[in-house]
């Protein structure tokens, strides 16, 4: 969910929707505004996208000076008008990001206190608490902190109260929350992108934080009253404003930009005269750990995956890795001689970020490949490797993903020399392909671009797709897949080529295209075998490898998609190019909606 407030001089409704419109891509079912006018609240909710709060708001518009506006993706009851924020109970507003983890045990309480529940979330226990400890004679600021002292779980919550129309209450413990400091007024919102075009000078809450702000400024305190002193920063998030420039999605202009962002953010990492890995400063010395524990989530955890070939194939170092649901909850052993590192493109995500307080706990050293330098994860670690994307506005993950995993190669080559288990010489050859990958890409994302979309046109027509891959193209059948099923809905699997066999061989027909993922690698031959059991059994293939691959394999296929012969080391990255542009032409043929598709959210604060 996304959040944002004002207290401001002038009316606000206008510019909360503008800033929700930047914060869209954290959930997107429902959306609502409420300001207080006239002595009174005020509001307007609407179901599904943005674009229909403002139908709303331009049949009525909302007046009022100070408000709070909310862009929900539903946890507690389905996305429709009643569920979506804010909540009003008795003066009080409430929008929140995240989950009220004892919501049924105070919901009941409340109940049998005589509270009338409208809706099914848990964030209106929020706005029952804080009314009842107003009807008891707290201050707004008491029942502020009585609430925070009840509620358990992950929140960002954020508080108007009608009688009071010169301050918003904000509390987080999980999810980010930013304060904006302006001329005589004050904005907040859930990330700083939000708030650009009104303020850089943003204050980030951390958990446990209370704020208080009125036009004039804003008072952070803890649970108990205590003030605590947080200072503020200039934001760069205005530098990365985004539009679609002349493409007809977020998903396309990401997919197209990476070559030009994955060379600038290979220059963080790689000195392009000396063809050497620059050295690294952080506290994380990959000479001397004796082993790896990498989490992620969805697209993230798929590019540790690759980074786990890597580091265990060029650096020699044990990877331990799983998706941080898993991981945050299996008690696994780990010794403080590890390093663990924590792959996220928000820097936001809930079980990531447990993941990570869990091996800190565990005296690890604690890395961070994030997009978002002052994200959560970001902060509570002690390197920050950062991917330097630029804002990712779809919701589906292109460029975060190749540029996570230049990051990743580029670490991997730089622990083996600190390892001694890559040479000097690997180091440059590999180094040196690192460096030539964007040409390859701009060459490759045009050359394959008019076949992918005529092969996406027949994709469209099936209802499962299988993927399959071994080594580093592994991760890559599983990114196919779930790039596939995420925007065109349709079903998809990726498997490792090996596995085959095991069970995925009996799907196999005419009506199920098999996606092979071989480059002419070591494992080529192997992935051919598993091709020809494919093709035994009446199976289509649409075959990505390059031209010695296609040269050397004479299976019929129902298409063959051909890139350049490439290293070993950048292939992960080329081949990210075919799956993406095959998962965004199926979807745009699908007529889905590709940038926000339904029941995603870009970020994941709840468990
Ligand atoms: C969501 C997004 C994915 C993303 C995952 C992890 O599921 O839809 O695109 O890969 O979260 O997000 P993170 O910000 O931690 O990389």
């Amino acid at each position: 969910c996304g959040i944002v407030g004002i207290v401001g001089q002038e009316p606000v409704a206008g510019r909360l929707v503008d800033a929700l419109r930047r914060l869209e891509y954290r959930g997107y079912d429902s959306a609502g505004v409420a300001t207080i006018h006239d002595g009174r609240l005020d509001r307007r909710r609407a179901e599904g996208k943005l674009f229909n709060l403002e139908k709303k708001l331009d049949e009525e518009p909302l007046p009022g000076i100070i408000g709070i506006a909310h862009t929900r993706w539903a946890t507690h009851g389905v996305p429709n008008v009643t569920n979506a924020h804010p909540h009003f109970v008795d003066g009080v507003a409430v929008v929140h990001n995240g989950i009220i983890e004892n919501f049924s045990e105070l919901k009941d309480e409340l109940v049998s206190d005589g509270a009338v529940f409208k809706s099914q979330t848990d964030t209106e226990v929020v706005a029952h608490l804080l009314a009842k400890y107003r009807r008891e004679g707290m201050s707004q600021r008491q029942a502020m902190l009585a609430m925070l002292n009840r509620v358990a779980g992950a929140y960002a919550l954020v508080v108007i109260f009608q009688d009071d129309p010169n301050t918003i209450m904000a509390a987080r413990f999980g999810p980010p929350l930013a304060i904006g400091h302006g001329r005589g007024e004050m904005f907040l919102g859930s990330d700083a992108i939000a708030l650009a075009p009104f303020t850089t000078e943003i204050t980030y809450l951390v958990d446990g934080d209370c704020a208080i702000m009125t036009r004039n400024g804003v008072e952070i305190i803890d649970y108990d009253g205590e003030p605590l002193v947080r200072k503020s920063q200039i934001s760069q998030a205005a530098a990365f404003m985004v539009d679609k420039g002349n493409h007809r999605h977020f998903m396309e202009k990401e997919i197209y930009e990476q070559p030009e962002i994955i060379s600038h953010a290979l220059g963080h990492y790689i000195d392009f005269a000396s063809h050497t890995v620059k050295p690294n400063q952080s506290d994380i010395d990959f000479g001397a750990v004796s082993g790896l524990a990498i989490s992620a989530c969805g697209t993230a955890y798929l590019s540790g995956l690759v980074g786990k070939y890597w580091f265990e194939r060029y650096a020699r170092l044990p990877v331990e890795i799983d998706v941080a649901s898993e991981f945050r909850y299996r008690e696994l052993p780990l010794s403080p001689s590890q390093a663990a590192l924590f792959i996220s493109q928000s820097g936001e995500t809930a079980d990531t970020l447990a993941s990570l307080r869990y091996c800190k706990e565990q005296g690890l050293k604690i890395g961070a490949v994030v997009n978002v330098k002052e994200s959560t994860i970001a902060r509570e670690s002690d390197a920050i490797f950062p991917i330097l994307a630029g804002p990712e506005i779809g919701v589906a993950s292109t460029k975060a993903f190749t540029c996570q995993l230049a990051v990743l190669a580029a670490l991997a080559i730089g622990a083996g020399r600190a390892r001694g288990t890559v040479t000097a010489a690997d180091e440059k050859a590999m180094v040196k392909h690192l460096a030539e990958m964007p040409r390859i890409m701009s060459r490759v994302l045009n050359e394959i671009q008019p076949q992918v979309e005529a092969l996406s046109r027949e994709l469209s027509r099936f209802k499962d797709v299988l993927y399959l891959g071994r080594g580093t193209s592994y991760p890559l059948a599983l990114e196919g897949a779930l790039k596939l099923k995420e925007i065109s809905y349709i079903h998809a699997e990726g498997y490792a080529a090996g596995e085959l066999k095991h069970g995925p061989i009996a799907l196999i027909d005419e009506n199920m295209p098999v996606i092979v993922i071989a480059p002419h690698d070591r494992f080529f031959e192997k992935t051919i075998s598993n091709m020809q059991e494919v093709a035994a059994r009446g199976g289509r293939i649409i075959f990505i490898t390059d031209e010695a691959g296609a040269a050397a394999s004479k299976l019929p296929t129902m298409a063959t998609i051909t890139l350049p012969n490439v290293d070993e080391i950048i292939s992960p990255m080329i081949y990210s190019l075919p799956i993406q542009l095959l998962a965004y032409h199926t979807a745009v043929f699908m007529g889905t909606d590709v940038d926000q598709p339904r029941n995603l959210a870009k970020s994941v604060t709840v468990e």
